[in-house]
Order: structure tokens, then sequence, then C-alpha cells
């Protein structure tokens, strides 16, 4: 799909784990960013979409706006809905008339988990959840468009949080024990490691023909294994930790209201082919490097 090599870019959500990454990134980059939090652009009012898009006059719109509360969605479909749907609707309807490309981010919850080798792009979606049926609307929606291009993602986890990496940093200072499944297994992805990869796509490096892409960090883990890493790896800032023991669990002894994928490692040939440039880390050393930040360490 191409694009310009010095891109102007209106990016949605900015305020969001990921979204505030990619605004530092982009704006560290030198590449004009007009960014919008939810405050000053709600993606589901259709009107302050095209305003901002004809007064910004972006080459690529780039939306991080979403509501990714999975099991409060259980509850708030149309809330959840408008967004995630609504919202890429909305997003297309202004791109239309700017000419922008789009780039979107959705999520492995469009899986059902029941494969047990790296689900493709090509692979039948099948949400088990609200989350991820509104998440999967909004790319049906977009890939009507012929200029757009959705990442796929899966277990993200940022400085700016919350996400299952603060929580278990906040619940291994309080309790002695930890529970936590092992029988969902995924990639833990760092959203400065997504941001990277999405500013390149936003550069147009490489060649990138519209479509879905999946992109997490190297490797996988279930939930135990990261939650082990974790309390190791943040152990030289934040320890001693209260917790002294982490025990797996299997899901059902966790009961959530939304279901979630018991697999949902994602095959990364697709972009590592369009993008060659992308290095992509595995995850236990983008943990590293996440946590030296959040404790203000960064470079050690
Ligand atoms: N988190 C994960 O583990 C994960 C995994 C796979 C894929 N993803 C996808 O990755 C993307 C980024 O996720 P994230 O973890 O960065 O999410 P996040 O931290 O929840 O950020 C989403 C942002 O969207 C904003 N937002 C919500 N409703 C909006 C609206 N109506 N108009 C404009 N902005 C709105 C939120 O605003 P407020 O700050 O006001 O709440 C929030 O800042 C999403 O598309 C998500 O579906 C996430």
């Amino acid at each position: 799909m191409p694009m310009t090599q010095n891109p102007k870019i209106l990016l949605t959500g900015s305020r969001g784990q990921l979204g505030s990454d990619l605004k530092g990134l982009l704006e560290a980059e030198g590449l004009g960013v007009s960014a919008f939090d939810s405050r000053s652009l709600d993606v589901t009012d259709k009107k302050q979409v095209v305003d901002a898009a004809l007064k910004a006059r972006p080459d690529v719109i780039i939306n991080c706006a979403a509501y990714t509360k999975v099991d409060l969605a259980e509850k708030e479909r149309e809330r959840a809905e408008a967004v995630n749907a609504g919202g890429v609707e909305n997003i297309v309807n202004a791109a239309e008339k700017v000419n922008a490309a789009v780039i979107h981010v959705s999520t492995d919850f469009v899986f059902d988990g029941l494969k047990s080798t790296p689900y493709l792009e090509t692979d039948r979606a099948n949400p088990l959840g609200v989350y991820g049926e509104t998440k999967l609307q909004g790319e049906e929606l977009l890939r009507r468009y012929p200029r757009h291009i959705i990442v796929r993602t899966s277990w993200l986890y940022g400085a700016s949080g919350p996400n299952f990496v603060k929580t278990m940093l906040r619940l291994a200072a309080d309790k002695a024990v930890l529970r936590v499944v092992y029988d969902q297994t995924g990639s833990p992805t760092w959203t400065k490691d997504l941001a990277g990869a999405l500013a390149l796509a936003a550069k147009g490096a490489g060649n990138m023909p519209a479509g879905v892409y999946h992109y997490s960090n190297e490797g996988v883990a279930s939930w135990y294994d990261f939650t082990v890493a974790i309390i190791e790896e943040a152990e030289r800032y934040a320890g001693p930790f209260k917790c002294k023991e982490i025990l797996p669990i299997l899901t059902g002894g966790y009961p959530t209201p939304a279901k979630r994928p018991a697999y949902s490692v994602m095959c990364k040939d697709k972009i590592k082919k369009a993008l060659p440039d992308l290095k992509i880390p595995h995850w236990r050393v983008s943990l590293r490097k996440m946590l030296a930040e959040l404790y203000g360490k960064a470079g050690a």
C-alpha cells in the first residue's frame, strides 16, 4: 500500500497504554502527529472524527482507541460495540474524506483458541466473548476500505498500564501466595515494540499490502510462566516481595465473566515479510526493558 516517507499522522486513543507509547515514539521520530485522547476526540462521535480529519489532513490515521474491558464487555455490549465497531466505521468515513490510510489495532481474542499451532491471518475467527466479537466487527467494517492495515496483537502491557504486569506486581507486594492459570498460552507483547512496528507500517517501510497482520513479541508463555518471569525480573527493583510462592492453577480455578482463548499464539511470518527491517524481541527481553522503565532505571 503506497504511503509517504514522512506521513502526517492522526492518532486516536493517545492516552491508552499503546497510544501513549506510540505518541511518544512518533514525536521522537519527528513525524507530524495530531494526537487525540478520548477527551479531545470521541471516536463514537462521527462529526468529531470528520472535523479532526479535515483539520489535520493526515496521510495515515492510526486507531489506538478501543473499549478494552474484556469482562465488563459481557454486560456492556452496546458500549463496546459503539467504540470497537462504530468508532472504526466513523474513522473509515473520515479517512475516505481525506484519502488517508487507516492502521488499526485488533486482538488475538477474535480466535477461539482451539488450535495448537500458531494462528495465521487466514484462520477462521470465532470470538468467545463480546469484546472479541466487537473487535471482529471493527475489522470487518475496516476491510471494506481499501487502504487499511489491521494489526492483531496479544497480551499487551506497557509502563502506563493498567495491565497484567502491573496487577501481578501489586499482588506480589500484598500476598504470600499467587495462584495463576497455566492452561492459557499466548505471547506477551510490550507496547513499545508494537508501537515500533506500527510506526514502520505508517512510514510505508517495506511493502505492506492492505490486509490483516499478526504481531506479538517472540516466544510463548502461560500466564503462570509470565508471572514467574515478572516477579523474578522485578525483584531487583521492588523486592523482596511478600509473595514467596507462585502456584499454577487451571482456568476453572479462576472463573471470569468472559471466556478467553486457551491458545492464542499468532504466526508473524506475514508481517516479517512485509516489513523486513522489523526486529521482534523475545518477550522476556522486552519485559526486562519495560520493568527498567517502570522503575525509572531505563538503560539499566
Ligand atoms: N490490552 C491488551 O492486552 C490487548 C491485547 C490485544 C489487543 N489489544 C488492542 O490493542 C489496542 C490498544 O489497547 P490498549 O491496551 O492500549 O488499551 P487501553 O490502554 O485501554 O487504551 C484504549 C484507549 O482508548 C480510549 N477510548 C475508549 N473509548 C474511546 C472513545 N469512544 N473515543 C476515543 N478514545 C476512546 C481509552 O480512553 P480512556 O483513557 O479515557 O479510557 C484508552 O485511552 C486496542 O485496540 C486493543 O483492543 C489490546
